[in-house]
């Protein structure tokens, strides 16, 4: 009676939630999103409606849904990352914590979207790609009477102290971009010497990759690195925000999705897998003001998107960026050099 009792009150608290599991009965998709919140959420209330499908989203940065994957590998609670930047998805292929899956949709995908998967033995795909850059409150730099910045090099500059914010390259794939990019643009010691000096003129570290933008909208911060598109939501929605595509060039993203080895719902995964790449669910990210280029050749790419072919684009190294090995390391020299660095 008593055993009876027990696992009937169990499965009372597992169906409440209260068991601390998220419910997983049939119909179920859970899903780890890195692309903004206002994104998330249309995107996953039309996969419900297309499908009958129930999703149950959170939302993270990239590096920040990396790690919490690789913490619960051992009991795997979410079936399907979606979004994020593509050199932690990258890493999580390497390190086997993703499945691979070939989606019946990957002929209609961009060259670099299907690079992106090959290169990850399948376990992921390219969704999106957006290039690298900053914005500035146009406002703030005239009543202040301050240059206008036009390179990477002028971030530096004495002027701006304390005028620039990015995230923090941990938490979020944005800023682990920043620093993949300038070690390729200027030779990795330079580019340590490059993140030292601008470390004075960097007012907040965020978590979230995109929070620079939003602050150099509001005038809180006259700078702020980001993608490029992140940059245009603002300026769309009417901040008095300059556009800045770095003279030297830039790296660019290939966001990208996952399916997570040992995911619960794993038919439902595939499922929002093939249905991610259709046209019809990559016109959701411009409805939702979200303006990266969309990997299929049949979506419409947003007028708003920064047109990548005129944009002085690096030739990124997605297989050594994003494999584990470089990755870490590349943390490691940001957290003992820059993270705690003093601002003389
Ligand atoms: O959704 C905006 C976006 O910039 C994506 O293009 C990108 O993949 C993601 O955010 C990166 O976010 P974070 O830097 O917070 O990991």
């Amino acid at each position: 009676m008593r055993s009876i009792l027990s696992s009937a009150a169990l499965a009372a608290l597992t169906l409440a939630g209260l068991a601390g599991q998220p419910v997983q009965a049939q119909g179920e998709l859970v899903v780890y999103c890195t692309v903004q919140e206002e994104w998330c959420r249309p995107m996953m209330q039309a996969f419900e409606r297309a499908t009958g499908i129930k999703v149950a989203m959170t939302r993270k940065s990239s590096g920040e849904t990396f790690a919490q994957i690789k913490a619960e590998a051992a009991n795997p609670r979410g079936d399907v990352w979606w979004g994020g930047t593509g050199d932690p998805h990258l890493q999580a292929a390497e390190e086997g914590l993703t499945l691979e899956y070939r989606s019946p949709r990957l002929a209609d995908l961009q060259p670099w979207a299907v690079r992106q998967a090959e290169q990850s033995k399948f376990r992921t795909v390219g969704i999106y790609a957006g290039a690298l850059g900053y914005s500035y409150n146009t406002q703030q730099l005239a009543r202040r009477n301050l240059p206008e910045p036009k390179c990477w090099a002028d971030l530096t500059r004495p002027e701006y102290r304390d005028e620039i914010q990015v995230a923090d390259p941990n938490s979020s794939g944005t800023a682990y971009t920043k620093v993949a990019t300038l070690v390729q643009l200027l030779g990795e010691d330079k580019a340590f010497a490059f993140l030292r000096e601008m470390h004075r003129n960097v007012n907040q570290y965020t978590k979230s990759g995109a929070a620079p933008a939003r602050a150099a909208a509001t005038g809180e911060s006259l700078i702020g690195i980001t993608f490029l598109h992140d940059a245009v939501t603002q300026a769309v929605a009417g901040a008095p925000v300059k556009i800045v595509s770095p003279c030297e060039g830039t790296g660019y993203e290939i966001g990208s999705m996952s399916i997570i080895k040992g995911a619960k719902n794993l038919e439902n995964a595939k499922k929002f897998y093939d249905w991610a790449l259709t046209p019809e669910a990559q016109a959701i990210g411009a409805q939702a003001k979200a303006y990266q280029v969309p990997s299929n050749r049949n979506a419409p790419v947003p007028e708003q998107a920064p047109k990548l072919s005129e944009i002085k684009l690096i030739d990124y190294d997605f297989a050594k960026y994003g494999s584990s090995a470089e990755r870490t390391r590349l943390l490691a020299r940001w957290d003992a050099e820059i993270r705690n660095a003093p601002k003389r």
